[in-house]
């Protein structure tokens, strides 16, 4: 597997989370990735910013195109040096929130996506790789 390019955004405010939505929209658009993909991909990547602003207290999105010479994938990690997750059990419980939100990201991005991997130690922070083929 191949790493064709890459490159990190901050995300710390808002407007960090629509442009990693954009971000991901545009290099998507250039993996070929069908448009119900692509808006599965976009979803997920709404709500693990969000969780890495709100939460982790702002951190970055590292992307990479991938290509494995049969398919092309495209590569997100959310990285942020918060609190983490105490309970990682009960995050990725349907409908639990511990800021009164929907609770349904965590499990709503990891439906959305192909490889979701989350690696996370209280007063370490929390990092969350997703990644979709084509
Ligand atoms: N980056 C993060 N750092 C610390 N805690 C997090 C992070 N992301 C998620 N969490 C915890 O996991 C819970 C569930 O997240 P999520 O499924 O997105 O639901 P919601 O955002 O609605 O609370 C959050 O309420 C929070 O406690
Ligand atoms: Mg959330």
């Amino acid at each position: 597997m191949i790493v064709r390019s890459s490159g990190t955004q901050p995300i710390a405010i808002e407007q960090d989370v629509v442009l990693a939505r954009q971000t991901t929209r545009k290099l998507a658009t250039e993996c070929g990735m069908r448009l119900i993909d692509l808006t599965k991909l976009v979803t997920a990547v709404s709500e693990l910013a969000r969780n890495t602003m709100v939460y982790g207290g702002g951190g970055d999105m590292d992307w990479q195109v991938l290509d494995d010479s049969t398919r092309v994938g495209l590569r997100l990690t959310f990285r942020d040096e918060g609190p983490g997750i105490a309970d990682l059990k009960l995050a990725m419980t349907d409908g639990w929130t511990s800021g009164g939100g929907l609770g349904l990201g965590l499990t709503g991005a990891k439906r959305l996506v192909d490889e979701f991997e989350l690696d996370t130690a209280p007063g370490e922070g929390t990092r969350i790789t997703i990644t979709r083929w084509t």
